[in-house]
């Protein structure tokens, strides 16, 4: 079983390198009383994105952690480990984080760490996965919300929700129509972890019903 949190509310950490609307429908869900959860820190490798305006505004603890400033790619996650350590994390919420990980750190968050991509998983993994759908011309395509194990975008899939490609679709307006599902995509997972209610079966995440 993968636990929820029993005591207390579950603290999230939140990783992102670009503009934060994932992280903002997290936090969105969190104020509507959607998702018992608070945003205990949000870390990012890049100085001036949107993702860590959204938490400051918000008065979350915001860090800009550059890899340069790091010998290598280790020591530049044991920072990263020791800031989700400090804050209390018990999940780690990847929203947009364009950095690749470790085993060490994958292992240290094994069960405990989700990711979300804009494709429906196995297909198109990787960057660009919008892009990558409409020029190969499926039908349906949509995004995938599944926990983190080593390789890219690999992992037990928690929950997808599809988007149909319309035969007006551009990359653009295919992309902008799967952001929409991920905002609801991403909240409805972390509030599963929250509740208690995801098991990892090998490859696979059974939901179970609400008690
Ligand atoms: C999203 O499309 C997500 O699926 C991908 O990176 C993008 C992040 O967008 N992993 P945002 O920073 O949450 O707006």
């Amino acid at each position: 079983m993968v636990d929820g949190v029993a005591d207390g509310v579950l603290r999230l950490g939140v990783l992102a390198s670009g503009r934060g609307s994932n992280l903002q429908a997290i936090m969105d869900a969190i104020d509507s009383g959607e998702l018992p959860a608070v945003v205990a820190c949000v870390i990012s490798d890049r100085k001036t994105v949107q993702a860590l305006e959204r938490a400051r505004r918000r008065g979350i603890p915001a860090y800009h952690v550059p890899p340069r400033a790091y010998p290598d790619r280790p020591a530049h996650e044991a920072e990263v480990r020791r800031i989700l350590d400090e804050q209390g994390v018990d999940l780690v919420v990847l929203a947009g984080y364009m950095r690749l990980f470790t085993p060490s750190f994958i292992e240290a968050y094994r069960g405990r760490m989700m990711n979300i991509h804009p494709a429906l998983l196995p297909n198109f993994p990787g960057m660009d996965a919008q892009r990558q759908a409409w020029e190969y011309g499926v039908k349906v395509s949509g995004c995938t919300v599944h926990f983190v194990e080593e390789g890219t975008d690999a992992g037990p899939i928690i929950l997808q929700r599809t988007v149909p490609v319309l035969e007006q679709d551009t990359p653009e307006t295919l992309a902008e129509r799967i952001l929409v599902e991920e905002h609801l995509a991403f909240p409805e997972a972390v509030r599963l972890f929250a509740e208690g209610r995801l098991v990892i079966e090998g490859r696979r995440v059974k939901v179970l019903s609400r008690p």
